[in-house]
Formats: structure tokens, sequence, C-alpha cells
């Protein structure tokens, strides 16, 4: 019988793409199947979220109760961002963990889990041009990253520190797993990244200079490829060329991840983020004029320390003229090893979660009106799930979720779609080609 491996991720797209080479390499290598039956499973791992408190906390409770309820057996490891900054401290709290791997050291899954009470957290390590075997969680979207680490220093991220420098995949590699995964069936591919147009910053080797730009024409080259998304863009670097590639380049999904942190000039220098909320607002403005029809999402950062009232109406601002498709909002949350870890002047918590609250429920009303504006409307929807209720889900090129009825024949299919009836998350509507 095979050895089963279950496995739990949290945190960003990385931490998937992460997971799914490490299920690639344990089943290639070592004869792994994955279950979904943590107490049945020979290995278990946890691929840990380091970006605020909360998950981190959470870790070690989760730890405590798989420890109960594992086969006694089997081995517990901690990979991911968490290891890279806990390391050894996570054996010191919880003695049970078998070993610790870090987000930078993912490509030496298969010698830890012979290693009792490892701890392999370097953050220095280059695995840029590891040949990861293939493994996707879904056959019709194929995640590739595109570069690993970041090389920005954020006041308030600990990032930098659990995923270590900067360092792009050549693109000779991206091409040959995006092209594998397209002749495998999939028709979409998702690049990831913390600054995916700082891509072609440094190379390991020694390989031509190729931007962000030039791998997206690059890869729309691709045949059978039908669409590109992205993600994390940085403001910093949405330059003119790499505008003008998003809005001209038919296969780039438009839809724009714009991470805004703060409206307020003020607060975005003291979070070190390089550029002002004048320069925000422009390349918002310049995107729209080169890409009318293109969505806008953004993650916001309320009550970092030095948010005045003034600062967060800044943010409101910026939400109020940009009006943005979704927003990913959090409360500040400090983090070691950072900047702003030793800032003074932090929020009180109830200003916190009011300013929180406001900024969500002004997104909602925005929200509210867009979808408004849906009904009716055709939409090329890619499907890519089935739902319960005999429901087909997937996105339209500008990132609306829409379901229809019907069958799994739909799955990997392009079809339009008439939005009959909105809803705050998901649309719904009809196939009508
Ligand atoms: N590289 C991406 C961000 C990756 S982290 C970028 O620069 O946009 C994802 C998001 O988590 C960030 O955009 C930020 O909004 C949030 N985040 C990061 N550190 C945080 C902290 N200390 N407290 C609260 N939110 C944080
Ligand atoms: Fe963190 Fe800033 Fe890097 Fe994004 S760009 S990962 S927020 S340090
Ligand atoms: Fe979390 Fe690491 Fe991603 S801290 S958000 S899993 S880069």
């Amino acid at each position: 019988m095979s050895k089963k491996l279950f496995i739990e991720t949290l945190g960003c797209a990385m931490n998937s793409r992460d997971s799914e080479h490490m299920i690639a390499q344990l089943s290639e290598k070592e004869g792994y199947e994955i279950t979904d039956d943590m107490p049945s499973a020979d290995l278990i791992l946890i691929n840990t979220c380091s970006v605020r408190e909360k998950p981190v906390a959470k870790l070690f409770s989760e730890l405590g109760v798989f420890n109960k309820k594992k086969k006694t057996s089997a081995k517990i490891g901690v990979c991911g961002c968490t290891a890279s900054h806990l390391g050894e401290e996570i054996i010191k709290r919880a003695p049970y963990v078998s070993f610790v791997l870090g987000a930078r050291n993912v490509s030496k899954i298969t010698e830890i889990i012979h290693k009792e009470k490892a701890v392999e957290v370097d953050i220095n390590y280059d695995e840029s041009e590891f040949a990861f075997d293939d493994f996707r969680t879904s056959p019709y979207k194929a995640f590739i990253n595109i570069s690993i680490g970041c090389d920005k220093a954020c006041t308030y991220c600990i990032v930098p520190k659990t995923r270590g420098d900067e360092i792009s995949i050549p693109d000779e590699l991206i091409i040959r797993e995006a092209k594998r995964a397209v002749d495998n069936g999939a028709k979409e591919v998702f690049l990831l990244g913390q600054n995916v147009n700082n891509y072609g910053r440094r190379f390991s080797g020694n390989h031509e200079k190729v931007n962000f730009s030039k791998l997206l024409r690059r890869l729309s080259k691709i045949d059978k490829l039908q669409r590109i998304r992205f993600t994390s863009p940085h403001p910093f670097h949405m330059d003119d060329e790499f505008i003008s590639e998003f809005a001209k380049n038919p296969k780039i999904c438009k839809s724009m991840h714009m991470p805004l942190q703060s409206g307020s000039s003020k607060v975005l220098k003291d979070m070190k983020r390089g550029y002002s909320k004048e320069w925000f607002l422009e390349r918002i403005a310049k995107l729209r004029s080169e890409c009318p029809k293109v969505s806008i999402s953004t993650d916001i950062i309320v009550a970092f320390p030095g948010e005045s009232d003034e600062d967060f109406e800044d943010t409101i601002d910026v939400m109020k003229k940009v009006r943005f498709d979704q927003i990913f909002s959090f409360k500040y949350s400090s983090r070691p090893e950072t900047e702003a870890e030793h800032f003074t002047n932090t929020v009180d918590e109830d200003v916190a979660s009011y300013r929180l609250t406001t900024l969500q429920n002004l997104h909602t009303d925005i929200l509210d009106e867009k979808n408004a504006t849906h009904l009716g409307k055709v939409y090329r929807v890619y499907f890519e799930d089935l739902n319960k209720d005999h429901f087909v889900s997937g996105r339209s090129d500008n990132n609306l979720v829409v379901k229809v009825k019907g069958s799994d024949e739909l799955l990997g299919e392009f079809r339009d779609v008439k939005i009959t009836q909105i809803g705050r998350t998901i649309l719904t509507g009809e196939l009508v080609g």
C-alpha cells in the first residue's frame, strides 16, 4: 500500500504552488499519495504563513490537535514562511514535530523527511533553477512561479525575512513549464511572484536580461494558451511599457492587482513603499486610459503606526476615486524582524477596528453599485469548478466569478454567459453561446 500524505496550505498563492511542488516531489520520488483524512496519513505537512500574527498563534494549537489525532508512526513537518522565521523554536515548542522546512527550501522535502528533528531554513538557498516535478491541483489553470523572494523592504512586512532576496527564474524554464501545462490541458497560466513586474532584476546564472513585458510577450506566443494572469505586481514598477503590454496583449486578462496599502503619502513613506498617493492615482489613470475595461483589485492595511485620521481619510479618498473591484483589507499586525516592529506610535485597537469596518462598508457600497451594472451583460467565462446543486463556476476575463447550471462537461471550456442574478461574491447567469 502506498504511503499517505496530508497537507494543509495556509497563506498566499506562492505557498499553494510550493505545496504542489512538495506533493510532486513526494509522489514521484517517495511514492506518497494525497489524502484528505489526517488521522490516516503517514506524513502530515503544514505549509504556514507568517504575514500576520493570528495564523502563527493558530499553528501551535493546530499542531497539538494533529499530534493527538495522528497515527503513532506518522511524522509531522512544518514548512513555509513560519518555518523560515521560527526555525528550531518550532521543535522546542512542539517537540513532536519531526522537521522544519523553510519557504526557500522546498526542493529539500524528499531529503528532510528522512532526518529526525532536522531544520532547513536557509533564506539564501537558491531554488530558482531547481527542476520540480509536475503536480497541479487544477488541470485547467497552471500556477507558475516566475521569481522567488523579495528585494523590497516594506517596513511592516516579514516576507523578505522568510523568502530571502529576489531571484528571477530563467524565462526558458517558465516557458517550458507553461508549455507542459498547456499540453496537459490548461488554457490559463497564473504567474506568481512577490513583485512580478520587477521580473528580470536578478538571475542566478548568466541569463539574457528579460523583463516582465518581454516574458509576457514570449509566453503569449504559446499557441494553445489562451489566458495569462499574474500576481502581485508592484505599483512602483508600473511603467508605461508594462501598462501598454497589459492593455494590448489579448491573452493577458484585463484584471490588475494594484496593492495600495495606504492612500496617505506620509504613511506610504513610513511603509517604504516607494510611491506616493499621486503616483498611484496617476498610474491608475494611465492604466484606465489604455485599458478602459480593466478591473482593479487592491490590498490595504489600516492603522499602520502613526496613521492619523487625515491619513486614513486619504485612503478613503483613493477608494472613492478608484472604486476598486475587489479589496483585501487588514489591520496592521506587528511582525518580528521588521522595521515597523520598533515604531512606538501605534494606533489603538478600537480605532483600528473602526477604520477597517468603515473601509469595508464603503467598499461593499461601491461593489453593490458596480455589480448592478453587470445584470443582462454577456461575459466570456472559463469554467474551472464544479459546485454543489449542479452549478459550474469560472471567471470572466476581468475576474468576475460567474456560475451557471451545468455539468462537468463545461469544465475547461470557454462559454458566453448572460448575467441573470447578482450576488456580492458570485454572479449567476445562463449560457448564451
Ligand atoms: N508582495 C505583495 C504583498 C504580499 S503580502 C505586495 O507588495 O503587494 C500580502 C498582503 O498582506 C500585503 O499586500 C499587505 O496588504 C498584507 N500585509 C503584509 N504584512 C502585513 C502586516 N504586517 N500587517 C497587516 N497586513 C500585512
Ligand atoms: Fe512584503 Fe513589500 Fe515585498 Fe510585498 S513588496 S512582499 S509587501 S516587502
Ligand atoms: Fe504568507 Fe509567506 Fe505568502 S508570509 S502571504 S505565505 S509569502
